[in-house]
């Protein structure tokens, strides 16, 4: 079964749970990210439900949407939180969440950020390379504190994502080589009395799609994870993030019929498949199990709608020029992420046109679509960029001196305004 998601068009007009989006855009203006509560938890509780079996917890990627509701929401279900910064830390703390359920990613922490956290009680820091491990031992020492620590084991298997958002290959700047670990476990073991060895965390990368990769880093680790259990005590392993989520045919693929339409080889990965693999595999070793999904629960979840202002036929294209911009989601400008772009009031026809739906800003790279062909609207006409709830707004930013767009969360009937809109005296605040 796929994931499902809260948008869908109801009454020819495209809604996000009992709630029309078109209101929402007059309401609150555009760009707007809007977000479905309901399918946010859905999605932590499938995910949940797919690893039952296994002693496990589900520690929410905070970079893939920060929003302190979006974080309350998640906290008050029972999620734990993966964070890279002290900003991040702060802000689970700030939405209630415990930092006793925190891990604490990234291969630049500032010695700032080690003092909050090992002040907060973060149940560990999954530490990237040897040096970095040597210096919260250093900085525990001086505080007089135990610093909880896993290091992060490159697993050199090719995730076949991205290049970007690759991570779990030697070229990667993440995590220690596969080979190293064993030594730096005995090394920090004998020499960092600072240190308490936690467990073991690996990332192979983001918006995987395929199980095989999961399945070869999974099956390589497990011998070098129970011989850290063995020798060290070590309590937990992180298997990371980095579950894909469905880009293309977002809208139709939230129905089960769209997915029994596919054929059986392409249809993408469900967290069903995930844990049905997974979990056989991961029952038995006597050890936590923590995961580290953004996308995958906040991905689908989210929209980005934005309002037409001008058609522009050039000789060679027709460009349609939107309000938001790459500042606001930047996904297809870095990755050449694809959005499905569908309008807000359900197409009356099967028309298609081919059109590059473009934003303001002054770079070529300002784009959600190039030659796609896309049911036409015109100039007033609203559109949703669907599939922004992850590593959309958490990405964007005030270039061009555009404020920030607002955030709505939506559940059920109910319509929030979970941040408001930037205003011009926000973009300049904090500058002389
Ligand atoms: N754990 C670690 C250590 C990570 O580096 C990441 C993502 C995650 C977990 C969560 O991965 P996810 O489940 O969301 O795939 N901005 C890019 C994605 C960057 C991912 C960075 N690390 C994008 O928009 O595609």
């Amino acid at each position: 079964m796929p994931a499902m998601h809260g948008f869908s068009y109801k009454n020819g007009s495209l809604s996000c749970e009992d709630v029309q989006l078109s209101a929402l855009a007059e309401e609150y203006g555009t760009p707007l990210y809007v977000y479905s509560a309901g399918t946010i938890v859905d999605h932590f509780q499938r995910l949940d439900k797919a690893m039952e079996g296994v002693d496990h917890e589900v520690a929410y990627a905070v970079k893939a949407n920060s929003n302190l509701s979006v974080l309350r929401l998640l906290a008050t279900h029972g999620a734990g939180f993966d964070i890279v910064s002290g900003g991040e830390l702060f802000r689970v703390i700030k939405a209630g969440g415990d930092p006793a359920h925190c891990t604490f990613a990234g291969v630049g922490k500032t010695r700032e950020e080690i003092v909050y956290a090992l002040e907060q009680g973060i149940y560990s820091f999954n530490v990237e390379s040897e040096e970095e491990l040597r210096y919260l031992n250093q900085v525990a020492g001086e505080l007089n504190l135990i610093a909880p620590a896993a290091v992060r084991v490159n697993p050199n298997v090719d995730a076949k994502t991205h290049k970007y958002i690759s991570t779990g290959k030697s070229e990667n700047k993440f995590g220690v080589d596969f080979e190293a670990i064993s030594g730096l476990y005995a090394r920090a073991a004998a020499e960092l009395p600072n240190i308490k060895l936690r467990g073991l965390q690996m990332h192979i990368g983001s918006q995987l799609t395929s199980i095989a990769p999961f399945i070869e880093a999974v099956e390589k680790v497990i011998p070098l994870v129970l011989e850290l259990k063995a020798k060290y005590g070590i309590e937990f392993w992180s298997i990371g993030g980095g579950i894909g989520i469905i880009y293309k045919d977002s809208l139709e693929s939230g129905s089960v019929d769209w997915w029994a339409a596919q054929p059986e080889e392409e249809r993408p990965l469900t967290i069903e498949r995930y844990g049905k693999e997974l979990v056989p595999r991961l029952k038995d070793l006597g050890l936590k199990i923590l995961l580290e999904p953004g996308r995958y629960i906040v991905g689908n979840a989210g929209v980005l709608i934005t309002k037409c202002l001008y058609e522009k036929k050039g000789s060679a294209k027709t460009f349609k020029i939107v309000d938001a911009g790459m500042n606001d989601l930047i996904r297809p400008a870095l990755y050449e992420g694809h959005h499905e772009i569908v309008p807000l009031n359900e197409p009356a026809s099967a028309e298609r046109v081919k059109v590059d739906v473009v934003g303001p800003i002054c770079e070529s790279g300002d784009f959600f679509c190039q030659d796609r062909e896309l049911p036409d609207f015109n100039p007033g006409d609203h559109i949703a960029l669907m599939s922004a709830g992850a590593y959309g707004f958490a990405m964007a930013s005030n270039y061009n001196s555009r404020p920030l767009p607002a955030e709505i969360l939506v559940e059920g009937g109910t319509a929030t305004v979970i941040r408001k809109r930037q205003t011009l005296e926000d973009v300049i605040a904090g500058e002389l």
